[in-house]
């Protein structure tokens, strides 16, 4: 039996539509609402629990500084909770956490797991991504732990959680490369872990490599919408007027992750296929985090983890 936490939310919902379609395992997904007062209780039966649950503040993190006992709660609490209820019968578990810690590219080879944090609480993140890091240290300390850091989701469905679409519709694009992550990729690439029982730990989890918000833009401009207007942020516009906390665009190096087996394909050839495939309607498994699918909507100005005028949390 494997239990997912959190089956309800943009990732999470695709970890349920994996998990029923490829594996023989019987999949429990309690809500938050049915855990114990003291959190999920799971039983030696349990193979597997996958921790997709969060407070994710929508449109923006940001917007967890406004409501820091909940992110506290949903962020730090909770995982801790969890991690409680499957040392009691050796668990493995599998927590979602993010990979945007850091800046730039460091140096071309992209930032691995060893290295240190450079958004932390006592380094200026905001409460979202400070709580989220804390998490990890705590979590990772447990010996059956994989923790696969996602960022900047996306894929072809048009969505208000997904990047692309975040590109279409702000007002203005933040200018970045960064290391993102396909929704479906990243989730088969967690599943593989635990199928090919690789060994545990930290995971950069991004497809490999980078992308330029510019290069998705004329993507965009060539395949999908011809006659939008994209505009630019000001870089220091945007980190000043805009952005409430520090921001991460960064490259992740996932060779740790390919050195398992888990074969994933570059950031470009997953963002090319999901603009080549785009579909404007949302699906049922969107419906819940997508809201309508208005192709003319000029939107939030704010951003989600993976950012406003997309950069990321
Ligand atoms: N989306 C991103 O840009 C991004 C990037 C990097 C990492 N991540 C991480 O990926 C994971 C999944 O994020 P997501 O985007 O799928 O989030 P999401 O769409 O907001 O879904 C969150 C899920 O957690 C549940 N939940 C919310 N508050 C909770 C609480 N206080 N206690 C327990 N459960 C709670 C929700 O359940 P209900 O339906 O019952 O409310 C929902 O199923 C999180 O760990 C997040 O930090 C996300």
């Amino acid at each position: 039996m494997i239990v997912l936490l959190g089956s309800t939310g943009y990732i999470g919902s695709v970890f349920l539509r994996q998990l029923e379609q490829n594996t023989g395992h019987r999949i429990v997904t309690p809500r938050y609402q049915d855990y114990g007062e003291r959190g999920p209780v799971f039983d030696k039966y349990t193979s597997l629990v996958i921790n997709c649950a969060a407070f994710v503040t929508k449109p923006s993190v940001d917007l967890c500084e406004d409501q820091k006992e909940e992110c506290i709660m949903g962020n730090l609490l909770l995982p801790f909770r969890i991690l409680r209820a499957c040392e009691r019968y050796n668990i493995p578990l599998m927590h979602i956490s993010t990979g945007c810690l850091y800046n730039g590219n460091n140096g071309g080879k992209g930032w691995s797991e060893t290295d240190a944090p450079q958004l932390r609480f006592n380094s200026g993140a905001g409460y979202y991504v400070g709580c989220k890091q804390l998490a990890e240290q705590i979590v990772s300390k447990y010996p059956r732990v994989w923790c696969c850091r996602m960022r900047i989701p996306f894929d072809h469905l048009h969505s208000p959680r997904n990047y692309i679409s975040k590109l279409i519709t702000y007002p203005k694009v933040f200018d970045a490369f960064n290391s993102l992550c396909h929704r479906d990729d990243f989730v088969n690439a967690c599943l593989s872990l635990f199928v090919m029982g690789a060994p545990y730990g930290i995971y950069n989890m991004t497809n490999p490599g980078g992308i330029w918000a510019h290069d998705i833009v004329s993507m965009l401009k060539e395949k999908v919408c011809q006659k939008h207007e994209f505009k630019f942020w000001d870089e220091l516009d945007f980190l000043t007027k805009i952005a409430r906390t520090p921001k991460s665009n960064c490259v992740l190096d996932v060779s740790k992750l390919l050195a398992t087996g888990v074969k994933m394909r570059s950031t470009q050839e997953a963002v090319e296929h999901s603009i080549q495939n785009w579909d404007w309607n949302s699906c049922i498994e969107n419906s819940r985090n997508a809201g309508p699918a208005d192709r003319n909507t000029s939107s939030p100005s704010s951003t989600s983890e993976s950012n406003p005028s997309p950069t990321t949390s």
